[in-house]
């Protein structure tokens, strides 16, 4: 018999700065009505758990605890987070041994609980770590979705909308690839409400197009960067951008964003994950989106895809 889904129950795995804003944003999103929250030390668990309860009387009745592998086993969805994190001057890539080896002991433990719901990975590097998790559990593919480049998204619609003066929910507009320093904004299809981007910019008194979206993609890209110089990590907008797919999941709403999951096809990919738009629901990747590239585009895409296989080659899994 298939195991039931509690379609209320969300679980965290790993309670860092991640972990625990996630949590926290979850609860205020009352999309769940229990939220498990898994550690390798069960203390910062229980004490992040406890923390953000005291402010259930102030969102919408649920269930927050620290728990083990058995509780998060009928989860809808399971959010992983574990792992290290980049520190000033690593990049997401010089996590990869650290963190698939942390992979390997979280992943089998869900697998050999039968778990039917949805795993969402965002330990970085997250693409690599999305294509090891299908790997090392045997998930259908469908189910395992990385974070990807959604909050990359935000952070262009982010200097975009200051840019052009214009609301960031009315930019369209992807990053797409890894997500990480090999990172592509797609320009050539990105529009503000259908307005092509560049002829919203003149609009708006810019006509340097290119040296613009240069800058642009370089402050996008180097933004995770600049806050962990800063402040030695980023987590609330990698909350914010997890509560929105979980959101496309819980509701079914069929959206697109641009998550990571293995690639079949789109653009000569093959059988490696980064970040292309897809619409997400409650199975999951539901469908690929081909967004339109121009040739420099590809190219670039092209170059990200590469350089996540030599990684995927290089790991023992
Ligand atoms: C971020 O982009 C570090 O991947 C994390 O904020």
């Amino acid at each position: 018999m298939e195991k039931q889904i509690n379609a209320k129950k969300a679980a965290v795995i790993g309670c860092g700065f991640v972990g625990s804003a996630i949590a926290f944003t979850l609860m205020q999103s009352r999309l769940f009505t229990e939220l498990v929250l898994l550690d390798a030390n069960f203390d910062k668990a229980d004490g992040e758990a406890k923390d953000i309860a005291h402010g259930i009387p102030f969102s919408g009745q649920m269930k927050i605890y620290a728990g083990t592998y058995d509780d998060v086993a009928d989860a809808a969805i399971i959010i992983v987070t574990a792992g290290a994190n980049q520190k000033p001057e690593e990049t997401r890539l010089d996590l990869v041994n650290k963190n698939v080896a942390v992979y390997k002991s979280i992943i089998p433990e869900i697998a050999q609980r039968e778990f039917q719901g949805i795993l969402l990975v965002v330990s970085n590097p997250v693409d690599i770590l999305t294509y090891a998790a299908v790997k090392i559990g045997g998930f259908p593919e469908q189910r395992v979705l990385g974070s990807g480049t959604v909050l990359d998204t935000a952070r262009l619609k982010c200097v975009l909308s200051e840019h052009l003066r214009v609301d960031s929910r009315s930019v369209h507009a992807f990053i797409i690839g890894e997500h990480g320093d090999s990172e592509i904004a797609a320009w050539s299809s990105a529009n503000v409400s259908g307005v092509p981007v560049d002829d919203f910019c003149e609009m708006r008194g810019h006509f340097n197009h290119e040296e613009a979206m240069d800058e642009i993609a370089e402050k996008v890209k180097d933004s995770a960067y600049e806050i962990i110089s800063k402040k030695r990590a980023t987590y609330y907008g990698i909350a914010m951008a997890v509560k929105r797919i979980c959101e496309c999941i819980v509701r079914d709403e069929k959206s697109i964003l641009p998550i990571s999951s293995i690639q079949h096809g789109n653009y000569g990919m093959e059988g490696i994950a980064l970040s292309m738009p897809a619409v997400v629901g409650m199975n999951g990747v539901e469908a690929h989106v081909p967004v339109s590239l121009d040739e420099e585009e590809m190219e670039l895409l092209k170059h990200s895809a590469d350089t996540l296989k030599e990684v995927i080659g290089s790991l023992d899994l």
